[in-house]
């Protein structure tokens, strides 16, 4: 939140508030008063008049990029919508680069691949709130589901993000960035608790309990070829660069950068038209309640670069 507002202060500095408030038309600050209420924000005179110049802009971003047809993908207003894309960014777009260990085990497929896959029964859209906690909830998702699937977790059953965040601070950043196979690690280790027994707040805290009952056997690097089939079997993590993501709300996204893999989410499948089902964790309000279809030719947003399975012995 610090950075957020240091980037108000700045902007308000260099463009001077009264500037910003003459431009807008009544409507536009009705239509601005109606997104703060809907999404509870609250902000201070000076910023409120930064934030809903913001949001304008975003709005005839959001017009443009809905306005090509040749593409599936349409966009529109969201809780990201009165950030600026390098506000975003610092946000929400914190996964640390590669992590790839070269020397990590490989999967490798145990029977054929599927016509198609879909694992969104098992799972549930959550929200890491203003926490770049991205890799935990991706870790989280890859070890529930597993253990769903092998009858070890009961079902509609979640394990705790906030444990990662809090108590996996070797190697892993809490609300500063981290990796989603290195959380998978630290679960093999010490066992992931209920996210009943460890709530969610979205922010550091210090460790409250540092072992659980749920353990995978570990994780396992899914390659690039192998996507098709370990989806065929379970979810799979995936990193991502998410930077084109902001504003995205239906259809299959063929707007994707691919700079670096700033952010970590979960694979729940493929349709069989050739197209991957992931899971976001920015509440079910964003995308497609909560999820994103990307198409599964030419490696859109990195999806296929860095790939993990939680395995069971
Ligand atoms: C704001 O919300 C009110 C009540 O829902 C609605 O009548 C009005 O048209 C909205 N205004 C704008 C500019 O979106
Ligand atoms: C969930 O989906 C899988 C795969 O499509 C299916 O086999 C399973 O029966 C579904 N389970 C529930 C509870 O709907
Ligand atoms: C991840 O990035 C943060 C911020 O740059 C840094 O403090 C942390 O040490 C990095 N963690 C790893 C595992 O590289
Ligand atoms: C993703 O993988 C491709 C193909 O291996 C590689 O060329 C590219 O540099 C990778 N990008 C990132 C951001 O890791």
């Amino acid at each position: 939140m610090n950075k957020l507002l240091a980037f108000a202060a700045i902007t308000l500095l260099t463009v001077g508030i009264h500037q910003l408030s003459q431009t807008e038309s009544v409507d536009q600050r009705l239509q601005f008063e109606n997104y703060t209420t809907k999404y509870g924000k609250i902000y201070s005179p000076a910023e409120k008049a930064y934030r809903s110049k913001v949001y304008e802009d975003a709005m005839k971003q959001i017009q443009i990029q809905n306005a090509d047809l040749s593409s599936t993908a349409k966009f529109g207003e969201n809780q990201f919508t009165d950030l600026t894309p390098e506000e975003f960014a610092a946000l929400y777009l914190t996964r640390n680069q590669s992590n790839m260990n070269l020397n990590a085990e490989l999967y490798v497929p145990q029977g054929p691949v599927g016509a198609s896959a879909d694992w969104s029964n098992i799972t549930k859209v959550k929200d890491q709130g203003n926490c770049g906690s991205c890799w935990a909830f991706s870790a989280v998702g890859a070890v529930e589901t597993l253990l769903t699937l092998k009858g070890v977790l009961p079902s509609n059953t979640w394990l705790s993000e906030q444990q990662l965040v809090d108590c996996d601070r070797g190697t892993n950043n809490g609300c500063n960035g981290g990796f989603e196979n290195l959380g998978i690690s630290w679960a093999k280790k010490n066992g992931l608790t209920t996210s009943d027994k460890y709530p969610y707040v979205g922010k550091q805290q210090k460790c409250q309990i540092s072992t659980g009952q749920y353990k995978p056997s570990g994780y396992q690097v899914v390659s690039a070829s192998n996507m098709y089939t370990a989806l065929s079997y379970q979810p799979i993590t995936v990193a991502v660069d998410a930077s084109s993501w902001q504003y995205y709300k239906t259809g299959v996204f063929d707007k994707c950068t691919l700079k670096s893999l700033n952010h970590a989410v979960l694979a729940t499948g493929f349709q069989e038209d050739g197209v991957w089902i992931i899971k976001n964790s920015w509440g079910t309000g964003w995308g497609e309640k909560g999820y994103i279809r990307l198409p599964a030719q030419g490696n859109p947003c990195g999806v296929q670069n860095e790939s993990y399975v939680a395995y069971l012995e």
